[in-house]
């Protein structure tokens, strides 16, 4: 992960990459799992998952917004939401609880290691010295935004 550019000291940038180090964590664990437990794969499958769906959205919602206002970055944008959204085809399209294509889900885990090593090594990096305080800001509401609907506490619009 990013130890050189203090892009982690900001706190969306920060609580993301926690994200990827998790989700690493949980690669890990289902490759060492799929050579011998499916049960524990398809559990620890279920969890990237769930987990890999919160923080795709929080990053599409969050600084990826916020970078789009910068000139510039539309072809990289493009190049990560393609990335974002061949995960959501690949690796969470798997069904946990059905028979685990072992190839299908180790080549999504090289994958998203793949898009996550470029965005510790180069998104963080580019948000934490392009974007302003106030961008910051816009992607922590959007990242409470995603946590009030997923635990179901939205308020309602008043419009
Ligand atoms: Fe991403
Ligand atoms: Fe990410």
């Amino acid at each position: 992960m990013c130890d050189y550019c203090g892009c982690r000291e900001v706190g969306v940038i920060g609580e993301r990459s926690d994200d990827h180090e998790q989700l690493v964590d949980l690669a890990a664990r289902i490759r060492r799992e799929l050579g011998r437990d499916r049960a524990e794969a398809a559990i620890a499958l279920a969890e990237l998952q769930s987990r890999l769906r919160l923080h795709l959205e929080r990053e599409e919602e969050g600084i990826f917004r916020q970078l789009a206002v910068e000139p510039g970055f539309d072809g990289y944008l493009a190049d990560l939401e393609g990335d974002h959204r061949e995960a959501r085809q690949g690796l969470l399209s798997v069904d946990p609880l059905a028979e685990l294509s072992e190839a299908t889900v180790r080549a999504g885990l090289e994958e998203l290691e793949a898009h996550i090593t470029r965005e510790e090594q180069d998104l963080f990096p580019a948000c934490r010295m392009l974007l302003s305080a106030e961008a910051f800001a816009e992607a922590r509401v959007a990242h409470d935004r995603i946590t009030a609907r997923e635990t179901g506490n939205e308020v309602a619009s008043s419009s």
